[in-house]
């Protein structure tokens, strides 16, 4: 747990997982200690929660300048364009990836910050990847820009680990599910709009194939997850590129049978798009148990305590 001395910055913190872990960090830390930035307008939900600054992490300058004014010692960087959204526009995808981390691994190295944290993905993995319980050590041949800047940026966190001693953690994410922020532009955005087109329409149009399985796993997992892993002393930790975590596996047609039993009669139909190559490119599941052995990760949602909780809580 941070002492006292310690302020966390999370930078991104108006998206899908920022807002959720935002709340968290401050609901554990205190709210004075955990600063939220992103280049967006605060979110409805952390308003009133705790301080907010508008950062735009490609500016190192103004980003060290926050560092320095706040006294922070960890950040958590999630600003990143993600799969769909990326393979619109790859040359932004790659220098948004890339340089927000290099910002922000300089800048640790400089101030000597305690901890940073920077999530990877799924997406590391490309087609010659073995398609079921993925390991953690294996053939990383990723096909999307968004894969490729992931990649590259989990040599960088282990470069700096080994050659500046910058203590940077990461996990590779698989697709989240979460009802309490929008996604931003994921491939695996389906399992989350199935939900809300399940409840306001009765019937959700799938731009993934009925049988296309990928790893995913549901927002409180996740957030667990990313501050177990921060808190875990450095000594037990093996993997400084990033840590494979999974949590369950579905494909289309077996999440809307799982909501089907709340929603009797809600029905869907299949019209891939360009997304199913990059499923294609995935997981289907993925071999945890590096990060069971080191720091004790267990998921404690399936896809029926995930499905259950997600329909009560979108219909509050
Ligand atoms: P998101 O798109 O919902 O949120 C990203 C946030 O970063 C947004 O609020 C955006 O305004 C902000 N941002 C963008 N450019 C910025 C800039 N220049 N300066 C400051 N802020 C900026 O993304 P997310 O789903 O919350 O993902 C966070 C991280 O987790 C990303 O690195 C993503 O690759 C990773 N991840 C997410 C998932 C998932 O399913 N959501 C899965 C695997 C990995
Ligand atoms: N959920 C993310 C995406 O689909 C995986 O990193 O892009």
């Amino acid at each position: 747990m941070p002492n006292r001395d310690q302020k966390i910055l999370v930078v991104g913190a108006c998206g899908q997982i920022g807002v959720e872990l935002t709340l968290q960090l401050r609901k554990m830390y205190g709210e004075g200690v955990v600063i939220a930035s992103d280049l967006r307008e605060e979110h409805p939900l952390l308003k009133g929660t705790g301080p907010y600054v508008s950062l735009d992490i490609m500016n190192k300058e103004t980003f060290h300048v926050l560092v320095l004014r706040y006294n922070i010692t960890q950040v958590y960087l999630l600003a990143a364009i993600l799969s769909a959204t990326g393979e619109k526009n790859p040359m932004l995808a790659w220098h948004l990836n890339m340089q927000s981390l290099l910002n922000v691994l300089e800048v640790a190295k400089e101030e000597n910050l305690a901890k940073v944290y920077w999530p990877s993905s799924i997406a590391v993995f490309g087609p010659d990847s073995p398609k079921e319980n993925t390991p953690q050590h294996t053939i990383i041949e990723p096909t999307t820009v968004y894969g490729i800047s992931k990649l590259a940026g989990e040599r960088w966190c282990e470069y700096y680990w080994k050659r500046y001693k910058v203590d940077v953690r990461s996990l590779r994410y698989p697709g989240l599910i979460s009802y309490k922020s929008q996604p931003g532009g994921g491939t695996t955005d389906y399992a989350i709009e199935i939900f809300h087109d399940a409840i306001n329409r009765g019937n959700y149009i799938s731009f993934l194939k009925e049988s296309t399985y990928l790893p995913m796993m549901y927002m409180p997992d996740a957030i667990r997850a990313t501050i177990e892993l921060m808190e875990t002393d450095a000594s037990k930790l093996t993997v400084r590129s990033s840590y494979n975590i999974g949590a369950m596996s579905f494909s289309p047609r077996e999440i809307a049978a799982e909501i089907t039993k709340h929603i009797p009669g809600f029905s869907i139909v299949y019209s891939p798009d360009n997304r199913q190559k990059i499923a294609d490119s995935w997981p289907a599941s993925i071999d945890d148990s590096l990060a069971k052995n080191d720091w004790g990760w267990k998921p404690e949602y399936d896809i029926e305590r995930m499905t259950a909780d997600m329909l009560v809580n979108l219909m509050k």
